[in-house]
């Protein structure tokens, strides 16, 4: 019997631009043992894909190339390793990281991927490939923050900024259900149309208007919690925005790492809490894991959330899919086609 296949991955020999994302054909073992291989039919691009690609990520140790990015993806069982029960050939399954840090371990970017089936999720006939791939990161983070971090009440007000981004559009989707009022900060007329058409009810185009200001003429005693995912650009003054004893919840760093907050300031706006979680350290063993998604496949279900896909590349355009996220032209999210 063969011990491996031949697939194509788009790999990386070194940090860069989007140019060093190449396609190359390469061998993959069979599934050891408790694993599986899968073959995708969706892979997500997510913006810490890019981070490992440019590099001075805060990972554990450095990276070893060659490299395959990615690390959440859709697909069909193809093949089982010793001791794997409970799936089968041919069927449906994502994964959102294969343990420890999403950013670690990755290996999405490819025809197929050998995964522990400890983190494979069934996927239930009502949710598309893309679909899933598109979303399930995106709304596993969103169920951290509003399951296990913030929870918006009916009646509250929350700040969103980019709204119309991957995790922006689900959170403003979950706070609307929830009954708070959505203020979303977006970088043009085309997100503020996508975010509005998602339950945001008041859009500020940040790159061109002041967002404290704009955010105060809509909520004059501030905002119950502002959930930000862009950082350096927007964390520091978003503590202007906040009620006293309102929340900010930093959950990512599109614009770069924010700069250290000092404590005192947290005292000064009013007690303010500041928080930074990461969903591989809140939903993280596999029971975690299931509960979260058996959630989110109802909330999609019912139509309570609805999954943008913003942009479709092949698998061997994944450069132009980087090209895309880092240049802000995109709502939703952007998955690879193998
Ligand atoms: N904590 C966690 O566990 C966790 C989980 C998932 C994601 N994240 C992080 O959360 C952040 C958002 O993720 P996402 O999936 O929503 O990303 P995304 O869909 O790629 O959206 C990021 C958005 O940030 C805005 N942005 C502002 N400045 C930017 C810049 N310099 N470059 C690129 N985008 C910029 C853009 O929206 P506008 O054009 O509207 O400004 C962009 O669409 C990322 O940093 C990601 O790594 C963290």
């Amino acid at each position: 019997m063969r011990d491996t296949i031949r697939i194509d991955a788009i790999r990386m020999h070194a940090h860069g631009g989007p140019e060093v994302l190449c396609r190359e054909s390469i061998e993959l073992p069979i599934p050891a043992e408790g694993e599986v291989r899968v073959r995708h039919t969706a892979v997500a691009v997510n913006f810490s894909d890019v981070n490992v690609r440019r590099g001075g990520f805060y990972r554990s140790e450095p990276e070893r190339f060659p490299l395959i990015p990615g690390n959440e993806a859709a697909g069909i069982v193809e093949a089982l390793g010793p001791r794997v029960t409970g799936l089968r050939p041919g069927d449906r399954v994502a994964y959102v990281g294969v343990g420890g840090p999403f950013f670690e371990n990755t290996g999405a970017y490819a025809e197929a991927r050998n995964v522990p089936a400890a983190r494979l999720v069934t996927l239930p006939d009502t949710i598309g490939d893309e679909q899933a791939a598109g979303f399930l990161l995106k709304g596993l983070t969103a169920s951290m923050i509003v399951n296990r971090v913030w929870r918006p009440k009916h009646d509250d007000t929350v700040l969103i900024h980019a709204a119309a981004s991957g995790v922006g559009l689900v959170l403003t989707q979950w706070a609307t259900h929830l009954g708070a009022r959505v203020i979303g900060t977006v970088g043009s007329q085309d997100k503020a149309n996508i975010a509005s058409r998602h339950g945001c009810t008041h859009a500020i185009l940040y790159r061109e208007t002041d967002f404290v200001a704009a955010t105060r003429a809509f909520a004059p005693k501030g905002v119950d919690a502002v959930f930000d995912g862009v950082g350096r650009d927007t964390l520091e003054r978003s503590l202007d925005c906040a009620r006293p004893f309102g929340a900010i919840v930093n959950y990512g760093n599109a614009s770069g790492h924010p700069p250290p907050i000092d404590l005192m300031r947290l005292s000064r706006k009013g007690s303010l809490s500041i928080s930074r979680p990461g969903f591989h350290h809140h939903i993280d063993d596999p029971a975690a894991l299931h509960s979260a998604c058996a959630e989110l496949f109802e909330l999609l279900k019912t139509g309570i959330l609805e999954v943008e896909i913003g942009r479709r590349h092949a698998l061997q355009d994944a450069a132009s899919a980087h090209r895309d996220v880092e240049s802000r032209s995109v709502s939703g999210s952007v998955v690879l086609l193998p």
